[in-house]
């Protein structure tokens, strides 16, 4: 007898899940952000503003604990966020991680009553794949007075604003 043969729908992560990050996650946070703050694709970050804002971010964990992947969402106002933190490890790269962190921070973005959510990256493509469009950083008083200005590359900045309307 032949049996229907029905593919299954692929997970959209095979080897790690998402959940919100804990506080034990901060080491593992650290260590995956590391590599990226050194070439400058990655804003550095202490481990006191991680502490003290892990509510803000999301993990993607892979089956041995490893702490593969990470973003966040910063407030900004009643109608704005920043996606920010982004990060995944390299050998877990072009394989839907990213995607599904950033779709897990617009989810809570919705929840939240947000109107926009915002980047500035130097992968503008990536978020163009989600539907974010290029805007003028200009439009973001509020990230440039907090992030930008106490940036070391702040007048040879290379970094292109997105931006998603909700
Ligand atoms: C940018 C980054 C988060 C993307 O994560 P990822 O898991 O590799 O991305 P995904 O596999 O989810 O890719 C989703 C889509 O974006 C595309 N994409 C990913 N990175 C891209 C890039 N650098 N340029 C162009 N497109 C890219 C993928 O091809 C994919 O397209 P598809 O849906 O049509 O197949 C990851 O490369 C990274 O951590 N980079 C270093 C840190 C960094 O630059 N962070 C961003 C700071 S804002």
């Amino acid at each position: 007898m032949t049996s229907l043969s029905i593919k299954p729908r692929p997970a959209p992560l095979p080897e790690a899940s998402l959940r919100q990050a804990t506080l034990a996650d901060v080491a593992g946070m650290e260590q995956l952000m590391a590599p990226f703050v050194a070439t400058g694709d990655l804003l550095p970050r202490s481990n006191y503003d991680l502490c003290r804002h892990i509510k803000e971010y999301v993990v993607a964990v892979a089956p041995d604990g490893a702490i593969v992947g990470t973003g966040s969402l910063k407030v900004y106002s009643t109608t704005l966020a920043e996606v920010a933190g982004l990060a995944v490890r390299d050998d877990q790269q072009g394989r839907g991680v990213g995607k599904s962190l950033v779709e897990a921070l617009l989810v809570d973005a919705h929840a939240l009553g947000l109107h926009e959510v915002f980047g500035l990256t130097r992968k503008p493509l990536f978020f163009l794949r989600l539907g974010f469009r290029v805007v003028e950083k200009e439009q973001f008083p509020l990230k440039v007075w907090a992030d930008c200005a106490r940036c070391p590359r702040q007048h040879a900045c290379d970094e292109v604003a997105v931006a998603l309307t909700l």
